[in-house]
């Protein structure tokens, strides 16, 4: 038999209706704060991310789908192509490819789609996965470099949370400080581990040399006694970066959205300077990051585009909706009505029943009028309806319908001008 390849999964109902439910509330927040949909492809030149997400990264040094397309003509060489393992990167080439900086206003744009990543396929880690995210950028003189701008972004996922019905979440927060500041401290990371590298995991001798930060991203349990020792990221954080990093603070305190510093969170992709953040959540076990993001005042530039800081964020959609399952969310059946149709030749009759009942909005099923009285009550209970409606040749020729409420088993007769207000109870 034929399978769904490892890391990847099929979506099934009931549990899509918990995935658009959650979808539906995404785009009524982000259109509340004036965000609007952008689509990127799925696949993207392979440099955009090595460039972007930076080549010594996990994602990029180990994860990617990523293969040689047929050249068009014999003289050309094939071009490389990737799966897109996140979307910043396309939401910024798309930016300067259709020149949306012109405008000289911030560009609010969102995205709910699927990422692929290479991972060990585990619980809440999977190499299909879905992402939310928003990013928001333009000129410094349309207020992109703004604190206003991270705290009016980590306010909006305090509410989206909150009106999603999540509880048990929590912000993490930190600053990366700017080239300069990461320059400064990845000398100083370097010379600190100069000493103790040699006790550390593969991993982190080889990113000791090429890109100390990464260094804090280590799991491995045996290396985290000298990570602790390691020089933090605030002690080299130039003045304004300080400021900065201190008016997002004291904008969240001012609205009260709760938060913690976390010095080691430099999170897993290089395009991030100042402010960056992840929401965990306790019910998720190991993969706890529910959504991550920060700043990245660089990027535009390094896909040679011209200035455009911006930040921006992504929801891990298969976690959010594994966070609200562990809170006991599940997804709400809305069955109003089935009609069941009682005896040959009452199936147009039902049909036209079942028409005028679903133009007036109400959700309904449709039975056979090969279907024993039995048998359709059997269905109905199956299906989760609230109530089923008879349709036989006595209650079209009198208008009046059999309809039993299946929860509490009382059964009424109704007028067909009735119907709609009463299925609505
Ligand atoms: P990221 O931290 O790599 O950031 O991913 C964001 C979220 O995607 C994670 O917190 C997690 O919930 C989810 N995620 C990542 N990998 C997997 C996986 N293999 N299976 C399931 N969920 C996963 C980014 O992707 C940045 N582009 C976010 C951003 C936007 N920064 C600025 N703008």
């Amino acid at each position: 038999m034929l399978r769904a390849v490892r890391g990847t999964r099929d979506l099934l109902p009931p549990d899509t209706d918990l995935w658009n439910r959650v979808e539906a509330k995404v785009r009524d927040v982000f259109a509340r704060y004036n965000y609007h949909e952008i689509r990127t492809p799925v696949f993207e030149d392979t440099q955009l991310f090595s460039r972007s997400v930076g080549e010594e990264t996990d994602i990029v040094s180990k994860e990617m789908f990523t293969w040689d397309d047929r050249a068009r003509a014999q003289s050309e060489k094939p071009q490389s192509l990737t799966l897109r393992p996140e979307n910043t990167a396309g939401v910024v080439r798309a930016y300067i490819e259709h020149g949306l900086f012109k405008t000289g206003t911030l560009q609010k744009l969102y995205y709910i789609g699927p990422q692929f990543r290479r991972e060990r396929p585990q619980k809440g880690r999977y190499r299909q996965f879905y992402q939310i995210g928003t990013e928001m950028l333009g000129p410094s003189s349309a207020g992109s470099e703004s604190p206003a701008r991270d705290a009016e972004i980590l306010e909006m996922l305090a509410t989206l949370l909150d009106e999603l019905g999540l509880r048990g979440w929590q912000l993490q927060l930190n600053s990366v400080g700017c080239a300069d500041d990461r320059a400064r401290y990845n000398k100083a990371l370097r010379e600190a581990l100069q000493p103790v590298v040699h006790q550390m995991c593969a991993d982190c001798q080889r990113r000791a040399e090429t890109n100390p930060l990464r260094v804090l991203d280590c799991k491995v349990p045996e290396d985290q006694p000298i990570i602790e020792k390691l020089p933090k990221i605030s002690e080299y954080l130039d003045e304004p970066c300080r400021e900065h990093f201190a008016a997002v603070r004291a904008m969240l305190d001012a609205v009260g959205v709760p938060y913690s510093i976390n010095e080691r969170m430099v999170r897993g992709l290089d395009y991030y300077t100042r402010t960056t953040f992840e929401f965990t959540h306790g019910g998720l076990g190991a993969q706890s990051a529910v959504l991550g993001g920060g700043r990245y005042d660089g990027l535009s530039e390094s896909l040679e585009g011209p200035k455009a800081p911006g930040i921006g964020f992504a929801i891990g959609e298969d976690r959010l909706i594994l966070a609200l399952q562990a809170e006991g969310e599940q997804a709400t059946q809305n069955l109003q009505a089935y009609v069941a149709p009682l005896g040959a030749g009452m199936n147009p009759q039902a049909l036209k029943l079942a028409r005028e009942l679903r133009r007036a909005g109400i959700t309904a099923d449709l039975g056979d009028e090969g279907f024993r009285l039995k048998k359709s009550f059997e269905l109905a209970e199956k299906a989760g309806a609230k109530y089923i409606v008879l349709v036989g040749e006595n209650e079209v020729a009198s208008g009046q319908f059999a309809v039993k409420d299946l929860s509490s088993g009382e059964q009424v007769s109704v007028a067909r001008d009735g119907l709609v207000s009463h299925l609505r109870k």
